[in-house]
């Protein structure tokens, strides 16, 4: 029934008290695929992940939905990254030399502005988790860039439209240190989304339910997905988030056939992360679940 109604979208913004007001007007929500196949951070597995050449690798392979992580800037631009620092892992430095652990925890891209952060290569670096993963020099982009970039690739080679599974990287212990708070947050990600017209296949995932209750109070029909990792009952985590989301996420191994049901019997999808093989990919479709979300976009 969501995608036949309306949702609130719209282009123009206020300045008030210093925060950005998203003003909205009705657009619809588009038919979510019966099956959503999820590149994690565009596929990490293969590309560097939250790229812009991962999210045009995973659709050139087909998957129906990208996942992706997000931060605020010290400048207050929404940039994509999973880690709330320069992930030394598999970032070098604008000229090319290795991240120290100690270094690396005062990259934090909360305090950094965009233009430092761009000059980080987040792709050349061999990552010992992925590495099967493609090196090639690239950087974090902004999510604004992103849609523009997928958008366009999309038209250019006549792909289907994807829908973005974007994720709120916060957190109440995190507020005012490594993000900002929860309104602020949401109201700089929903300018991008508002600005970019791509709401209608957008859902907004979070571990952090405060996110989630913001949209649901301002922009309700604006799809969300909960993320879980805990092992409380399916009743426990809705009581806990107040209302009803569009999905349920859950770490894959948390899923079995009672939480299904439980799910469906409450109109909730279920969505489990993140799921590396053919074989259990196989299991929990078995098992009935609404798509599933993989670091190898290439086993669907
Ligand atoms: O979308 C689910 C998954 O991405 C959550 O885990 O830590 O990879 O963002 P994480
Ligand atoms: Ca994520």
């Amino acid at each position: 029934m969501q995608n036949k109604l309306t949702i609130i979208a719209g282009i123009s913004l206020i300045m008030l008290s210093g925060f950005t007001i998203v003003k909205t007007m009705p657009i619809k929500n588009a038919g979510y695929p019966a099956f959503s196949t999820e590149a994690h951070r565009g596929g990490r597995g293969l590309m560097p992940e939250n790229t812009i050449p991962a999210m045009k690798n995973a659709i050139d392979l087909g998957v129906t939905t990208l996942e992706m992580d997000t931060h605020i800037t010290a400048d207050g631009q929404v940039v994509l990254s999973h880690d709330e620092y320069i992930n030394p892992l598999f970032s070098i430095t604008p000229d090319g030399k290795e991240i120290g652990k100690e270094e690396a925890k005062n990259l934090i891209l909360y305090k950094m502005k965009y233009d430092e952060l761009k000059k980080y290569d987040v792709g050349s670096k061999f990552y010992s988790k992925f590495p099967k993963q493609k090196k090639l020099k690239t950087y974090m982009p902004l999510l604004s860039e992103l849609i523009d970039s997928v958008q366009a690739y999309i038209k250019v080679n006549h792909k289907k439209q994807v829908f973005y599974n974007i994720e709120t990287k916060c957190s109440p212990a995190g507020d005012g240190v490594y993000n900002p708070g929860p309104d602020e947050f949401v109201e700089k990600l929903m300018a991008v989304l508002v600005q970019k017209k791509i709401l209608p296949y957008v859902v907004i995932q979070s571990f952090d339910k405060r996110t989630l209750q913001i949209i649901h109070k301002k922009y309700p029909e604006v799809r969300t997905s909960f993320l879980i990792e805990n092992k409380k009952s399916f009743e426990d985590n809705m009581s806990d988030l107040g209302f009803t989301p569009f999905i349920l996420s859950p770490a894959y191994k948390l899923v079995d056939a009672d939480l299904v049901k439980k799910c469906h019997d409450a109109k909730v999808k279920v969505l489990p992360w993140t799921v590396n093989t053919k074989e259990e990919i196989e299991l929990l479709k078995a098992l009935g679940v609404d798509g599933v979300i993989t670091d190898y976009p290439d086993l669907y």
